[in-house]
């Protein structure tokens, strides 16, 4: 096991690290610059099936199920298809009424997940095209599906997931390309969606070298007892997933709450005591997020920024992580890299058994 880990001192570090092979890994082959759009080998489904999808569900547990939530603005913003996004534990037992020209997506990292796969075999049962966005060729929910995308994300073995879920969203941005260009998506915004996702390596490379200095920031808020992760739109998964692996691997509790829902009840928990990390991306959404962050620290919260902006002051917050600006449809992937390291670091710190926090496992295959 040393050896694989290499230079690492946890498995959760080193896939943090493979972030830029395993994502040039999900796009390899299936990018399509003439043409401006995104191609995929084995979903299965005809030019007439693609045209007549008129809803999108998308299946999944934890992790995969933040994928899925960024997936649903993704592929409403470009594809302008109605997207939900369901835990399969709920969609198993609760008897959905769903149309006939809806698609069904699952998503699984290990491909094995008992809740995903029964989900999977309700949905076929009642005679729905269910495609699966697995890591883990040849899983069982990978072998039963109608068709699908594999992420070649390499294994995982950290428990909490992290090249995994980026390569998920990779993919459903991807996808959110390629059924745009089967509507109403021109050929000029499709290109620009090609060309980022090219550059995604290169970026995240640049996000991997803040390691340092988020390793100095999470000596500084390793002490607290609560975090909540704030963000809007296709940054709210974002702030779900950065509170997630915060719980999972440093027992903090931490919650994500869309920026401005904030005052419908956390306000509350805000105080010295509870910092916040607030997503602020670089768009028509900045003011207000920065008005959410005046509101945290009306009330003495301390604020951690997540951005693309070189312009906000350092005065608004704590502290300012400035990751680099892509096109929106990668944006979040980016924003991601920082909430993974500060977990990491926070759980270091700590002295938590990164790699097997207690309580979870990889792959949840018993109910
Ligand atoms: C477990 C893991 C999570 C994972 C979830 C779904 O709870 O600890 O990291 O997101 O299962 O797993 P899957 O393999 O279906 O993506």
């Amino acid at each position: 096991e040393d050896a694989e880990l290499g230079e690492f001192e946890h498995y959760m570090l080193k896939e943090i690290h493979e972030q830029p092979t395993a994502l040039e890994n999900a796009f390899r082959g299936r990018l399509d610059l003439t043409e401006g759009t995104c191609k995929f080998g084995g979903l299965n489904l005809s030019r007439q099936d693609l045209r007549q999808i008129d809803r999108i569900l998308i299946v999944a547990c934890g992790t995969a199920w933040h994928s899925g939530l960024v997936g649903e603005y993704l592929i409403e913003k470009y594809a302008r298809i109605p997207v939900e996004v369901e835990y399969a534990s709920e969609f198993r037992y609760r008897n959905a009424p769903m149309d006939k020209n809806t698609l069904v997506i699952v998503i699984s990292q290990s491909g094995e997940t008992i809740d995903t796969l029964e989900a999977q075999r309700e949905a076929q049962r009642k005679g729905y095209h269910v495609i699966g966005i697995i890591n883990n060729v040849g899983s069982t929910i990978a072998r039963e599906n109608d068709g699908g995308i594999y992420q070649h994300s390499g294994p995982e073995i950290g428990v909490a997931s992290t090249k995994a879920f980026t390569s998920q969203v990779l993919i459903l941005s991807m996808l959110s390309c390629y059924l745009g260009r089967t509507r109403d998506l021109s050929y000029a915004e499709g290109c620009k969606m090609v060309k980022a996702i090219q550059e995604l390596p290169a970026l995240i490379k640049q996000s991997l070298s803040l390691a340092d200095s988020i390793k100095a920031i999470a000596k500084d808020f390793a002490k607290y007892q609560d975090f909540l992760f704030l963000g809007r739109l296709e940054m709210f998964p974002i702030a779900l997933e950065g509170a997630l692996k915060l719980k999972e691997i440093s027992y903090i509790h931490a919650e994500g709450y869309p920026s401005a829902e904030m005052k419908h009840g956390p306000i509350a928990l805000i105080s010295e005591e509870c910092p916040s990390i607030v997503i602020v991306p670089d768009d028509e959404t900045l003011k207000k997020n920065l008005s959410s962050v005046q509101e945290v620290r009306a009330r003495k919260g301390k604020v951690i920024i997540i951005t693309d902006s070189h312009d906000i002051p350092s005065s608004l917050a704590d502290e300012i992580i400035i990751v680099p600006k892509a096109h929106n449809c990668i944006q979040p992937i980016l924003m991601t890299i920082p909430t993974q390291l500060l977990s990491y670091y926070i759980a270091v710190e700590l002295g938590k058994d990164v790699d097997k926090p207690r309580n979870l496992a990889k792959s949840v295959t018993v109910e």
